[in-house]
C-alpha cells in the first residue's frame, strides 16, 4: 500500500485543446502555479482479492470510470494483474470553488505506480500523470511548472521551470459559484478544436506567450507576468465563446469580480484576473497586496473568497 500527496496548480498559461486526445497531447505548452495549502492524498493498494477497481473519494464509493486509465497504464507497465482500492482526500475547501483533477490525478499516478511496484523518474509520473488528466502532468512537482507541448508521448511532460521568480505571489480565489460546470473542460475543448474559427489564433498566441513568460517569472516582472497571464485566459475564452454552438463558462458575476480587479489596477494595486473552466475567478498578486484585494472584493464576495500560495 502506499499514499502520496499532490498539489494543485493554477495556470498562468492556459492548455486547452488536445492535439490527440487519446495521448492527451495538447496544441500548446503551459505554465502553471503549484498552490502549496490544496492538495489531495491517495492510498493505492493491489489486492488478489478483489473484483473490479475501486475509488473512495473523501469516504465516498464512487465511479472508477476515471481513474480506470492511469491504473491500466500502471498495471501493463508493471505486469500487475490485480485489481486496486483507490482511497483518495481532497483538502481543497469547498468554497474555494477549485477544480482538484489536476491534484487528484497525480496523486493517483504517484500512489498507484509506487504500489505496484515502479520507479518512475519525474517526467515518466508527469507523463503518466497526463494520460488521466491534462492538467494533472502538471502536479507532480511544485512550484512555477511548464508542460512541454511534445510531438508524441516520450516528449509531451511537465517540470519545473528553471527559474522561479522569487516575488511572493499569491492568489485570491473568488467563488462565483460551486455549482457543477456545464461543460466539463475534455467537452469544452472538444468543442472549441472543432468549431471555433478563433482556436487557431489562441493556439498562435498563446505558444508565443511561453517564452515571454518564462522571461518575465525569470526576472520578477510582476505586470508582464499579470498581463501575460490575463491574456492567456481570456484569449481561451475568447476562443470557447466562438465555438458553435455559442457557449461560455462565465456568470454575471465573473463579468463583477472582473471589474473589481480592473478597477484595483487602476488604483494602481497589481490585480490579474484568470479563468479556468468555470465561472470562479482567480486573482493573481502578491502577498502585501492581497489583503486590499480582499478588502475591496468583500462587500461583493463575503464568505466566497479564499488566498492561496
Ligand atoms: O486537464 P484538464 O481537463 O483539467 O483541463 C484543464 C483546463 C484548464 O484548467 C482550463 C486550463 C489549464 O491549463 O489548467
Amino acid at each position: 500500500m502506499t499514499t502520496a500527496r499532490a498539489h494543485t496548480n493554477i495556470a498562468l498559461i492556459k492548455y486547452w485543446g488536445k492535439r490527440d486526445s487519446q495521448l492527451i497531447l495538447p496544441y500548446t505548452s503551459s505554465i502553471s502555479m503549484t498552490l502549496d495549502e490544496f492538495y489531495t492524498d491517495t492510498q493505492v493498494v493491489f489486492d488478489a482479492a478483489l473484483t473490479a477497481d475501486e475509488l473512495y473519494l473523501d469516504g465516498t464509493k464512487r465511479d472508477v470510470t476515471k481513474v480506470a486509465t492511469v491504473l491500466e497504464l500502471v498495471r501493463q507497465q508493471a505486469h500487475e494483474s490485480r485489481f486496486a482500492r483507490v482511497t483518495s482526500t481532497n483538502h481543497v475547501p469547498e468554497t474555494a470553488g477549485l477544480a482538484s483533477s489536476a491534484s487528484a490525478f497525480a496523486a493517483l499516478t504517484m500512489a498507484a505506480s509506487a504500489a505496484a511496484g515502479l520507479k518512475l523518474s519525474h517526467t515518466q509520473l508527469s507523463r503518466l500523470a497526463r494520460r488521466g488528466s491534462g492538467s494533472a502532468s502538471r502536479s507532480v512537482d511544485g512550484g512555477f511548472v511548464i508542460w512541454h507541448r511534445g510531438t508524441d508521448d516520450q516528449s509531451s511532460f511537465a517540470e519545473p521551470i528553471r527559474e522561479q521568480p522569487t516575488l511572493p505571489l499569491a492568489m485570491v480565489v473568488v467563488m462565483v459559484s460551486g455549482k457543477k460546470k456545464s461543460q466539463t473542460s475534455r467537452q469544452g475543448m472538444a468543442q472549441t478544436v472543432a468549431t471555433s474559427p478563433f482556436y487557431p489564433a489562441f493556439v498562435e498566441q498563446n505558444q508565443a506567450a511561453i517564452e515571454p513568460m518564462l522571461h518575465a517569472l525569470a526576472t520578477d516582472d510582476l505586470a508582464t507576468i499579470g498581463r501575460l497571464t490575463e491574456q492567456s485566459s481570456f484569449q481561451m475564452h475568447a476562443a470557447i465563446m466562438a465555438g458553435n454552438p455559442p457557449f461560455s463558462y462565465f456568470e454575471p458575476e465573473t463579468l463583477t469580480a472582473w471589474h473589481m480587479v480592473q478597477t484595483l489596477r487602476d488604483q494602481g494595486i497589481p490585480a490579474y484576473a484568470t479563468m479556468d473552466a468555470g465561472p470562479n475567478v482567480k486573482i493573481l498578486t502578491t502577498q502585501p497586496h492581497v489583503d486590499t484585494i480582499l478588502k475591496a472584493l468583500e462587500p461583493e464576495f463575503a464568505g466566497r473568497l479564499t488566498v492561496a500560495h
